[in-house]
């Protein structure tokens, strides 16, 4: 992709650094604790903030953008270095693409309660029910409409008409841009995905409301006048292998193996005084507001990301979290990204317990195109962060912030006219050709993409589990 230089103001300190969309993905000092506490790393160049309505993306292209984060677009794609100056012959055979769900409220609501209402009247969603046969009952395409009782005796912390989590108007907008850029380059451009579904194209979602509202945004995106209905894939919740379906005690053992390390005690020691501050303002004292960064950061970008300010306190008004305090929490979660799926001593592990069996079924679909078998040539799934940190981890990315909104990661393979190695794959993440440890991932042999991913697909899953 074409890199675009620019200069950023970074943090109250004011210090001038030229960073280019793609330096705001790999902050090199991540893996450092003093990484959280240098202030005038502000945000590091990165976007937390939207207005309500949507369509949203970082300036220029390519930027870090928690709101919304970039995705192949056609007015930025390159073909693989290869085909564009021919000295190769291939085209596109296959796409499996992942993707985080669009911007939403928040999962963690401040114990201390919200000072602000939060307001979903702008979004429908959808649940309804019909049978499969096309002449049997048709339902009324029924939506959620939130609302509060005054004679309910119990009254939530947040007033307004949203749940918690849901998507957002500015999500849905969201959505159906992303699918659009999709259709242009996939599309239009590559002549890759079909005008209309057919049986070689293939959805999943996890059971979770946010991710089915997205694909319906996203395709539509990409499919704006289908007339018909899809099936959105979904596992049984209680094995689901995205989202943390299955249960395993190895997840929590390890997670909490992980977090005694000496590293983890540092990020919390350097935090100290803003974790403290916050809890005191925010009513947030509790081990789960206070053992990670999690809560904090998922409640101050729900609010920057849909149109809304920085939570105050609801006992004194003029006690509010500050930008500074916010960027802090935002560098503070980003390290424990990296370290959950790149850094922690236990990562292999990790990433095999939580999303070895996941990475088994993509290695499975890459394999079946290798074998020449696949039944598919479009695969798209909706998922979560917690799905796509650890497959960042497994590619080996050299440095991992928080995977934002809609980040999103594709596997191309392109078959080409080499007698010996036809198949090659890149693997683009939110966009740009992913950097890792094993290189920039634009155009290596399908069956070492393959190697590289395999050894974190667990032999057995069970005995591992424990
Ligand atoms: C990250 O930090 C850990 C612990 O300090 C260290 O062992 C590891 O080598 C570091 N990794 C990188 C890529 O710098
Ligand atoms: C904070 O970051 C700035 C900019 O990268 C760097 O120059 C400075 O040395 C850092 N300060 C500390 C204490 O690490
Ligand atoms: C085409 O691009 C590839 C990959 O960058 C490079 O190895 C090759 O030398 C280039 N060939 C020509 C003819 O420019
Ligand atoms: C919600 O609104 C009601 C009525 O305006 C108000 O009394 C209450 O304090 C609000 N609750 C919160 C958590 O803001
Ligand atoms: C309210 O918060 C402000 C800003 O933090 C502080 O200066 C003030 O002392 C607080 N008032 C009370 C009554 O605690």
């Amino acid at each position: 992709m074409r890199v675009l230089h620019t200069s950023l103001v970074l943090g109250a300190a004011g210090l001038a650094q030229s960073l280019t969309p793609l330096d705001t993905f790999y902050p090199p000092m991540l893996n450092e604790t003093s990484y959280i506490s240098n202030n005038s790393l502000g945000t590091y160049g990165g976007i937390y903030k939207a207005p309500t309505n949507g369509p949203t993306e970082g300036k220029p292209y390519g930027t870090y953008d928690y709101c919304s984060m970039p995705h192949p677009r056609a007015q930025e794609y390159e073909l693989p270095a290869p085909i564009a100056n021919r000295s190769t012959k291939g085209k596109l055979v296959y796409l499996e693409y992942l993707q985080r769900h669009q911007r939403r409220t928040p999962y963690n609501i401040l114990p201390g309660g919200e000072n602000q209402p939060y307001n979903c009247d702008n979004v429908r969603p959808y649940l309804y029910a019909g049978p499969s046969s096309q002449s049997g009952i048709q339902p009324i395409p029924m939506y959620a409409q939130t609302y509060q009782d005054p004679t309910n005796p119990f009254t939530p912390d947040v007033n307004g008409t949203c749940q918690y989590p849901q998507i957002t108007v500015g999500g849905i907008q969201d959505g159906y841009q992303h699918g659009q850029d999709l259709w242009n380059v996939y599309g239009k451009k590559l002549d890759f995905i079909p005008k209309e579904p057919n049986d070689r194209v293939w959805f999943r979602s996890s059971d979770s409301a946010l991710t089915q509202a997205t694909a319906g945004a996203v395709l539509r995106g990409i499919w704006p006048a289908y007339g018909g209905a899809l099936p959105l894939h979904q596992m049984v919740s209680s094995v689901d292998t995205v989202n943390e379906g299955y249960s395993c005690d190895a997840v929590s053992s390890t997670l909490s193996s992980l977090e005694s390390t000496s590293e983890w005690k540092d990020h919390l020691s350097v935090t100290a005084e803003l974790r403290s501050k916050l809890g005191s303002m925010l009513g947030a004292t509790s081990s789960s507001w206070q053992d990670t960064f999690d809560h904090f950061s998922d409640n101050f970008q729900a609010r920057l990301c849909n149109g809304y300010e920085l939570p105050c306190s609801m006992t004194n008004a003029s006690a509010c979290v500050t930008h500074e305090m916010a960027n802090e929490v935002f560098r503070a979660g980003d390290w424990e990204w990296n370290y959950y799926w790149r850094t922690n001593p236990y990562v292999v592990k990790y990433i095999q317990v939580v999303e070895g069996l996941f990475i088994g079924e993509i290695l499975a679909r890459l394999q079946a195109v290798l074998n020449g078998n696949s039944k598919i040539d479009y695969s798209h799934i909706f998922i979560h962060d917690g799905d796509i940190g650890p497959i960042l981890g497994s590619l080996g990315i050299n440095e991992l912030r928080w995977p934002a909104m809609g980040s999103n990661i594709a596997f191309e393979i392109w078959e080409t006219d080499n007698k010996h190695d036809q198949l090659y794959a890149r693997v683009l993440y939110s966009g740009q050709p992913v950097e890792t440890i094993h290189g920039k991932l634009d155009w290596i042999k399908l069956n070492q993409l393959i190697d590289i991913m395999s050894p974190y697909v667990p032999e057995d899953i069970t005995t591992l589990c424990g």
